[in-house]
């Protein structure tokens, strides 16, 4: 028996695995959500007989993929995948995403990029009007990330967001390390104006490797409703 909010990611999950036909090669989001996603797969495989190959997003997907049956490849061993699918922390009217909460932001946009479609699985509560009340992770090299830190802040004051502050993201006591051995600092900007500007100028600031604005990559977004009720825009 699922929790309510569980019934709507489940939901979301298991018809956006109805997209993945025999012979793909399926990029594997991280998060809550995507891992529904990764056992509904395990489940196809298992009773349809398919042949999937999944490349994960992240350390966790990858453990759970192995865990469920379905076969694990790296990014560069298939090079170019048929489909990702993902969860998300915020998206909007244009399918515009923020990613990265869970602190798989490079992996899985670096691997969305590589999929000739995106599909977000999502519940209902991740659609916004505007971009931004969800802090915006940036992954940032260790090296002087104080000072990386700092010029992103300078950067926003000359963009269209509300808020100005950004917080290294904490493991208990240490900073968080993300797969790729680097840090995550989180923008408090409540409102993003032009989400492509920023991601542009976040991406230029030396010492930051990626954003967690994923813009014109999502092509459709599955929602699931707590009642069991499925949504797919596009
Ligand atoms: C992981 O880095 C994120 O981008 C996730 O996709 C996002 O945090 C959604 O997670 P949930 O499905 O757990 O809400």
């Amino acid at each position: 028996n699922l929790s309510p909010i569980d019934t709507a990611k489940f939901v979301a999950a298991k018809r956006a695995v109805d997209f993945i036909e025999d012979g793909m090669r399926v990029g594997l989001g991280t998060g809550s959500t995507a891992a529904w996603m990764v056992r509904c797969l395990g489940e196809r495989i298992r009773e349809e007989g398919l042949k999937i190959t999944g490349v994960p997003t992240s350390s966790r997907t990858a453990e759970l993929a192995r865990q469920v049956g379905v076969k694990v490849i790296s990014l560069d061993e298939a090079r170019w995948l048929d489909l990702t699918i993902d969860g998300a922390d915020e998206f909007d009217a244009d399918l515009n995403l923020i990613k990265g909460g869970g602190g798989a932001l490079l992996q899985e946009k670096i691997v969305a990029t590589a999929s000739d479609m995106m599909i977000v699985i999502t519940d209902p509560s991740k659609q916004v009007e505007h971009l931004g009340a969800f802090p915006l992770p940036v992954e940032v090299v260790p090296f002087g990330w104080q000072t990386t830190k700092a010029l992103i802040e300078e950067s926003l004051g000359s963009l269209d967001v509300l808020g100005q502050t950004g917080t290294l993201r904490m493991n208990g006591d240490a900073p968080f390390v993300t797969d790729e051995g680097n840090h995550i600092v989180d923008l408090h900007l409540q409102r993003i104006g032009d989400p492509r500007k920023l991601s542009l100028v976040l991406n230029q600031i030396p010492g930051v490797v990626e954003n967690g604005l994923f813009i014109d990559i999502c092509d459709k977004v599955v929602i699931g409703h707590q009642d069991g009720r499925v949504e797919v825009t596009d």
